[in-house]
């Protein structure tokens, strides 16, 4: 380790945000790599052809723009190597293809991506794997749904749309006792709030198109490894010929720079709103991991460093009948909210959530659940923006 190395190994987050990934002196003191277009690498000589015997072989096989991403996500993560992907979605299928095969059983926590689940419902069927959903606060008893031929345990807390925690290291050491590998969606935390490789999972994956990416206009995702199971990642990965281009992988490393100081303003922002809307007349619930009103508080509280920028509320509604009026009218309403899917950028989004397909944790009862992703904004006009949607929704 040189000595920048081992300064940086002891920094803060953001100091080491600001100085991971590529080493200027590689690219004559130039601060940011270059974006190295590439199919065909040249090789001085036929011996070195036919051993690949230098850094560089093929475009599919890294460039240096996206190794100094995946150096930089290794630092984050603790991991021993990561795969770029063209999504987030594609940053868990690719897992799910390289470690299951037909007649492996999985096991999905209910509060997953709601895509994750499509993949496990359609093409990991059609290949022979069975997938069984679990509940979120399932933690050590998990080991009572694990089967023989359980392969692989996938985690993702908190949970899509309704937050959910899970005790990741229940979960995990239960798994590993019978002989499943884990994987987790760790999206909503970043490996800043939390490092799921340090609490026994095998592969973390991150959507980077949301905070790494930051400005709601790259689709990448990350999945980084452990020691163990790196080579059996990296090999399906190389099998299926799926990579990330160099330009989104500069602008994942570009986003990475100030990722640690836009998380602090959306989790701050958040967090104030989710206390705020906590007392307001119309609203039964909000699901916020951070607030000790929340089910799985404790679990975020002895786990993660913190909170991000997306929560749900939930609309007091009477009847259901009234709940896609009353999700509607608060929607209409906004002004400084986009109605739009994804998170994880400068600007806030709403969406009605749906949870039809959920079979264990199932959608409240008592209206609909409204996702607020809280951007960078000023929080006076993201709250007026809400106060107007839930005036709307008063009115239906
Ligand atoms: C928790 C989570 N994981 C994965 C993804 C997929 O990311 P992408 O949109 O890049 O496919 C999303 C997208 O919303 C998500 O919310």
């Amino acid at each position: 380790m040189n000595d920048k190395a081992a300064v940086l190994a002891d920094a803060g987050d953001n100091t080491r945000l600001a100085h991971i990934g590529n080493d200027p002196a590689e690219f004559y003191g130039f601060v940011n790599p270059p974006v190295v277009h590439a199919s065909t690498v040249l090789f001085p000589n036929a011996e070195t052809m036919e051993k690949r015997a230098q850094k560089y072989s093929y475009g599919t096989r890294g460039t240096p723009t996206t190794d100094a991403l995946c150096d930089a996500i290794n630092e984050l993560e603790g991991s021993a190597g990561t795969i770029l992907l063209p999504s987030g979605l594609a940053a868990v299928t690719v897992p799910f293809l390289a470690f299951l095969s037909a007649g492996d059983h999985a096991l999905v926590v209910d509060s997953v991506y709601s895509p994750t689940r499509h993949f496990c419902d359609t093409m990991l069927r059609r290949l022979g794997v069975t997938v069984e959903y679990y509940d979120p606060a399932a933690g050590a008893d998990i080991a009572r749904l694990m089967k023989p031929n359980t392969k692989l345990v996938h985690t993702e807390a908190p949970g899509s749309n309704t937050f959910e925690m899970q005790d990741i290291r229940a979960i995990a050491d239960a798994a590993h006792k019978g002989g499943a590998i884990v994987t987790m969606d760790n999206t909503w935390a970043t490996p800043l709030y939390f490092k799921p490789l340090d609490h026994g999972v095998d592969i973390s994956i991150h959507a980077a198109t949301k905070y790494p990416a930051g400005h709601s206009d790259v689709l990448f995702g990350t999945a980084s490894a452990n020691a163990a199971h790196w080579p059996q990642l990296w090999e399906g990965n190389f099998a299926l010929g799926i990579c990330g281009s160099p330009d989104d992988s500069y602008q994942i490393l570009r986003g990475l720079r100030t990722m640690g100081v836009r998380l602090e303003r959306h989790q701050e922002t958040a967090l104030r709103l989710a206390e705020w809307l906590e007392g307001m007349d119309g609203v039964t619930r909000v699901l916020h991991p951070a607030l000790p009103s929340f089910p799985g508080h404790a679990l975020w509280k002895r786990d993660f460093k913190g909170s991000s920028g997306i929560f749900s509320i939930v609309l007091d509604a009477g009847s259901p009948d009234r709940f896609r009026a009353k999700a509607h009218a608060f929607l209409d309403a906004l002004r400084i909210f986009g109605l739009g899917y994804s998170w994880g950028g400068y600007e806030s989004l709403a969406v009605h959530v749906n949870l039809n397909d959920r079979t264990v944790c199932t959608a409240p009862k008592e209206g609909p659940v409204l996702r607020l992703q809280i951007g960078l904004e000023d929080i006076a006009d993201i709250r007026a923006d809400i106060e107007r949607g839930l005036a709307a929704a008063a009115a239906v």
